[in-house]
This record gives structure tokens, C-alpha cells and sequence, in this order.
């Protein structure tokens, strides 16, 4: 009788650890370029996510030890890496429903993010084919630069795979919303700078970001003198850390933070958490409301606040008739720098050099 009683109270100790019928099944997270400057910390915050279920690591090197470190937290994540050897990219990305892209070279001092296309398209472009053959319907999230272009090129090559869904891609330009909440602090004395919202559109790279302080909420006061400089460090603060790390690569850490904050949002947005709007480089004539700006900007693909749900991208919320006369300006010099950058991202999957 003990026996039956044990065997009863471990099968309802069973029945409350399973999941509630509502819950939704583990998915899968991944992380392409996971042993990087970026993709180490990035999978560090990933794996101690409670609402990460299940985290693969992939990249060319390294992914066994960085798996088998990471594997000894205590969190809830199960964690497995990859080689490319005995189809580790294949085994990677099965089952997976987000996929994070922080694969590729970084910037060394007095390159531009334009600089990287050279190696950095031909690694989206075969990643990206890797998610189309084996999670096609995975949300993919762009941080490898130059992310203007790298994003077209992720949109073309699931296109030509017939897989395309807009609403499922991603450009990560939040480290600019990061920096833009961090440095205006020096002038609103904000205790938490991540309190106050500020809007960054247009693309990632120098004078395609474009922050619109205007619109800062709460509201903040910038004295004239102080914004032009405020704005271009937001443009250029990416120069700051990679001068400081004097050709050792760029933005990492503060990157794998911006990385795991947005990734968090978009797994809060698929688990039907409502309300969720954050700024992200989209294919703007697929996803709701994007149509309009793709039109008033002359641009295809462009960062705005979007509004985010359990189908990904569900609406690019139209903010351009909110610009003051200063930021119409940096509006201008953003899309004729981000055209170009497009083009020749999807240049690059029709016509291959
Ligand atoms: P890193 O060189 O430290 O790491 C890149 C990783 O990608 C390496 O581990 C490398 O082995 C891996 N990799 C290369 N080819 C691969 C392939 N075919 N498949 C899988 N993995 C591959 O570079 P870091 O600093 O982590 O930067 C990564 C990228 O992120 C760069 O392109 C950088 O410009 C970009 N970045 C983007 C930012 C953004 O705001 N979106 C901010 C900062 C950097």
C-alpha cells in the first residue's frame, strides 16, 4: 500500500510539472555565429532566459566549448552546438521557430560597415539558404552588418526559395535605440535610461540612423546646441567602441544586450504578450501599414516602429508626418545612403560576383 502511495504522489508530483494544455509547446532558439564576440554573450543571456526552452548553437569554429560551458547553468534551457562537419547546420536549425544571425567580420578602425559586405554577404546569403531548406518558417533576426544590406539579401534568397514571409524578418538596429536611451541621459540626468523611449528609424549605418528626439517619451528638453552632436554620436557611436578596441572588432557586449533585448521581445510578442512595439528593419511592402512609408520614403526596407504578435512583423506604425524640419532633413540624407545599400544587396543574390 506505501508503494501505491508513493507511486500515486510521484505521478501527481509528474502531472503538475507538465506543461498546462495551454502552454505552448518548447520551441527552438538558435544563434548562427554563436562563438563570436557577439554570439558568446548573446547565447549567455539567451541560455539563462526563462522563456527559452531550447537554444542551438552554431558556427564554424568553437561551438563544443562554448556549448559545454554554457551547458552548466542552471537554467532551464536545454543547450546543443554545432560544427558545419556531419550536417551540424542542418541539425542546428531543425525544429527551430527564432533564429538569430550574429555570424561574420566585424569592423577594425576606419572601416565602414560597407566594408564587410565583401565577406559578410556571402555568409547571410548560405546561412539564410540553411534556414529556408530547414526552418523555413523561423522568425530571422539580421545583426550581421552591414545589416541595410544584409536584410535585402536575407529577403532575397528566401524569396528565390519561394519562402518568403515579411512579417518573419528582421533587421536588428536596436543597439541605435540602445545608445540613443544612454546618451541622452547626459542631458535629462535620468536615473534609469532605459525609461525614456526615443523612436530610431531608417537603417544601421552612420547617416541612414536616424533618432527623432522630437519624439521622445517621456518628453525631452535638448538645448539647441546640444542636439546636432547628440544625434551624431547616436549615428557614429559605433566608431567609439571600435576605436577604443583599436582593431580588436566592434560592439559586442553592449550589442549581445541589444540582441537578447529585442529577441526577448519577439518571443514575449509569439507567446501573444500584447503591446509590444519596438524599431526593426523591415521589408516594408509586406508587413501592415508599410506600404505608405515605403512610398514617402522612396526605400523598400527601412527600420520603424513596428508593432509585434505571434505573426511576426503586424504593423509598421507611420510616424514620418510626426518629424520636426531637422529630422525631414536627416530623413533625406538617410534614404539616399540606405537606396544604394539595398540595391546592392539584392544585387548581390541575382548577380553573384
Ligand atoms: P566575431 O568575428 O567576433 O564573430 C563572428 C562569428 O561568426 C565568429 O565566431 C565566426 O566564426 C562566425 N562565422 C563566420 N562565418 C560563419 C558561417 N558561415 N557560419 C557560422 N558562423 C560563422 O564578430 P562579432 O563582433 O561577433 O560581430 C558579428 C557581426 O555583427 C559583424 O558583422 C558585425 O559588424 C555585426 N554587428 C552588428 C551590430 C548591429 O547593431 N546590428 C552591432 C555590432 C556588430
Amino acid at each position: 500500500d506505501l508503494r501505491q502511495e508513493a507511486v500515486a504522489r510521484a505521478s501527481a508530483i509528474r502531472q503538475s510539472q507538465r506543461p498546462k494544455k495551454e502552454d505552448p509547446e518548447p520551441k527552438l532558439r538558435v544563434v548562427l555565429g554563436a562563438a563570436g564576440g557577439i554570439g558568446q554573450p548573446l547565447s549567455l543571456l539567451l541560455k539563462a532566459c526563462p522563456l527559452v526552452d531550447e537554444l542551438s548553437l552554431f558556427d564554424v569554429v568553437n561551438t563544443p566549448g562554448v556549448t559545454a560551458d554554457l551547458s552548466h547553468i542552471s537554467s532551464i534551457a536545454k543547450i546543443t552546438g554545432y560544427l558545419p562537419a556531419d550536417d551540424g547546420m542542418k541539425k542546428a536549425l531543425t525544429g527551430a521557430d527564432v533564429v538569430v544571425i550574429p555570424a561574420g567580420i566585424p569592423r577594425k578602425p576606419g572601416m565602414t560597415r560597407d566594408d564587410l559586405f565583401k565577406i559578410n554577404a556571402g555568409i547571410v546569403r548560405d546561412l539564410v539558404q540553411g534556414i529556408a531548406e530547414n526552418c523555413p518558417k523561423a522568425f530571422i533576426l539580421v545583426i550581421s552588418n552591414p545589416v541595410n544590406s544584409t536584410v535585402p539579401i536575407a529577403a532575397e534568397v528566401m524569396k528565390e526559395a519561394g519562402k518568403f514571409d515579411p512579417k518573419r524578418l528582421f533587421g536588428v538596429t536596436t543597439l541605435d535605440v540602445v545608445r540613443a536611451e544612454t546618451f541622452v541621459q547626459d542631458i535629462t540626468g535620468e536615473k534609469d535610461p532605459s525609461k525614456t523611449v526615443i523612436p530610431v528609424i531608417g537603417g544601421h549605418s552612420g547617416e541612414t540612423i536616424v533618432p527623432l528626439f522630437s519624439l521622445a517619451k517621456p518628453k525631452v528638453n535638448i538645448p539647441a546646441d546640444k542636439l546636432a552632436p547628440l544625434i551624431k554620436r547616436v549615428q557614429f557611436g559605433g566608431d567609439e567602441v571600435v576605436e577604443a578596441k583599436g582593431g580588436a572588432g566592434s560592439a559586442t557586449l553592449s550589442m549581445a544586450y541589444a540582441g537578447f533585448r529585442f529577441a526577448e521581445k519577439i518571443i514575449k510578442a509569439m507567446k501573444g504578450e500584447k503591446g509590444i512595439v519596438e524599431p526593426t528593419y523591415v521589408y516594408l511592402p509586406g508587413v501592415t501599414g508599410g506600404d505608405a512609408i515605403a512610398k514617402e520614403t522612396g526605400v523598400d526596407y527601412f527600420s520603424v516602429p513596428v508593432e509585434l504578435g505571434p505573426s511576426g512583423a503586424e504593423k509598421a506604425n507611420n510616424i514620418l508626418s510626426e518629424l520636426d524640419d531637422n529630422e525631414k532633413k536627416l530623413l533625406e540624407a538617410c534614404t539616399k545612403g540606405l537606396k544604394g545599400n539595398i540595391e546592392k544587396g539584392v544585387d548581390f543574390v541575382h548577380n553573384p560576383p
